[in-house]
């Protein structure tokens, strides 16, 4: 049996922190016990060191912080190549940049080289599981899969299905989009750590047909995700209203084609109102709250404060390449600051959920993920609270844990993520390694 133990500072969620202060768990001398692959055990080195054999390698953490690893609600793999593309909004930046980014894909070898090479960026993130974007060709989920199982990472991904206002090289006839996905599905969907979502990119690029194959997709297989764009752009969200007249809003078009229910995650919702909200919430439906990609694009502030108040379970997702950085930890500061623009705040612990146990709930994998209860898979991060000057200048005097993590999501990026661990191993990033 592998069996491994970690001493240091562990702090994770055990629910909302909305529920109460149980809610998030703090242990300044903790250890974690791994065995194959999953927390055997977690609490104060004191109460379950004496349960651990002798023999059991403990690796110590001293001043260091140990966190579930992150979960990225939205990104796009292959959009890690023409991240800060300057100069455009959401449907020009799609045609300038994203489009042809994605064709480029078309390359069996590029597409799988580039899938590694974002795997592993995603890790030296902190970020040990996502629900991505591949690109329309079939290929493109196969390499993501291949990648994410040479890394034992848990990931959620789904090929992407338009079939029209996109360039030619990108549409295919829903009917191939059927048979393709429904072959993905088959082929990786439950195996090793991978998880399967059903991807219609957003309704624009979809015609009530593609929309129809999604949704028998979901009823095919009852537990995939589905992921897609939602009311994320005014332009965007006017041509919805063009291309659907007889939709009530841009929420309906995705309501009337079956594809709204608990296990679909929409990007964005910026623009929404309290009705649309209202029937996410009876959906229950969860949303990727992406704040740096909204900012970058100009897209809007997302009404967190009214998506919380309604009660939708709400992850953070960086939307790479609209998102302008793979951290978490930043894109938890860059919530923060979305959010006082519309007078919330959220705080230090809340915005950790986004990034942990909420996103895990996002995509249903609260049992597998998100926390580091006994049972789950122990992804998880060893963070250095001072890793840069100023950092470790601003951290002396931090009064709290939750001030210290503040200041950590205010200041805090990838240089943060000291060590990696993906289901109890430590991830060795080949950029420092060397490996090919
Ligand atoms: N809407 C449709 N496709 C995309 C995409 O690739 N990125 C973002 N941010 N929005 C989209
Ligand atoms: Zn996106």
């Amino acid at each position: 049996m592998t069996a491994s133990a970690h001493r240091g500072a562990i702090l994770h969620c055990l629910d909302d922190p909305a529920a109460g202060a149980e809610a998030v768990e703090y242990i300044a001398d903790g250890l974690l016990v791994i065995e194959e692959g999953e927390v055997a055990a977690v609490g104060s080195y004191e109460e379950v060191a004496p349960g651990v054999p002798g023999s059991l390698p403990v690796t110590h953490h001293e001043n260091r912080l140990i966190v579930p690893g992150f979960i990225d609600c939205h990104v796009h793999a292959p959009q890690l190549g023409m991240i800060a593309a300057p100069g455009k909004q959401l449907l020009d930046w799609l045609e300038t940049y994203t489009y042809p980014a994605e064709m480029a894909w078309a390359d069996h070898a590029h597409a799988a080289h580039a899938a590694g090479d974002f795997l592993d960026a995603l890790l030296r993130h902190g970020t040990t599981t996502a629900l991505v974007f591949a690109t329309s060709h079939s290929h493109s989920v196969d390499v993501l899969f291949e990648a994410a199982l040479a890394r034992n990472m848990r990931l959620v991904a789904g090929k992407v299905l338009m079939d029209r206002n996109a360039p030619e090289a990108l549409l295919e006839p829903p009917a191939r989009a059927y048979a393709e996905s429904k072959a993905l599905i088959e082929r990786w969907h439950g195996r090793g750590r991978l998880g399967y979502a059903v991807t219609p990119r957003f309704a624009p690029a979809c015609s009530t047909d593609m929309l129809d194959v999604a949704a028998r997709l979901l009823d095919a297989y009852p537990d995939v995700l589905l992921q897609t764009h939602l009311a994320e752009n005014a332009e965007e969200a006017a041509l919805v209203a063009r291309l659907f007249p007889e939709a009530r809003d841009y929420l309906d078009v995705y309501e009337r084609a079956g594809l709204l229910g608990g296990r679909s995650v929409f990007a964005h919702g910026v623009h929404l109102d309290d009705d649309a909200r209202g029937r996410l919430k009876a959906a229950d439906a969860a949303i990727a709250f992406c704040p740096t990609s909204n900012l970058f694009l100009g897209s809007g502030l997302f009404d967190y404060g009214a998506a919380r108040d309604a009660g939708l379970r709400i992850g953070l997702g960086t939307d790479i390449g609209a998102g302008t950085t793979l951290s978490l930890l930043a894109t938890m500061g860059e919530a923060y600051k979305v959010a006082q623009l519309r007078h919330r705040t959220i705080d230090a612990f809340e915005a950790f959920y986004l990034a942990t146990l909420g996103a895990a709930r996002v995509l249903r994998l609260e049992g597998r993920i998100g926390n580091l209860m006994p049972g789950k898979e122990a992804d998880f991060l060893v963070l250095d609270p001072a890793a840069t000057p100023l950092l470790a200048a601003r951290q002396k005097t931090s009064r709290s844990i939750a001030e210290g993590l503040f200041v950590l999501m205010m200041l805090g990026d990838e240089r943060a993520i000291d060590a990696v661990y993906v289901a109890g191993a430590r991830w060795s990033d080949p950029a420092r390694t060397g490996r090919p």
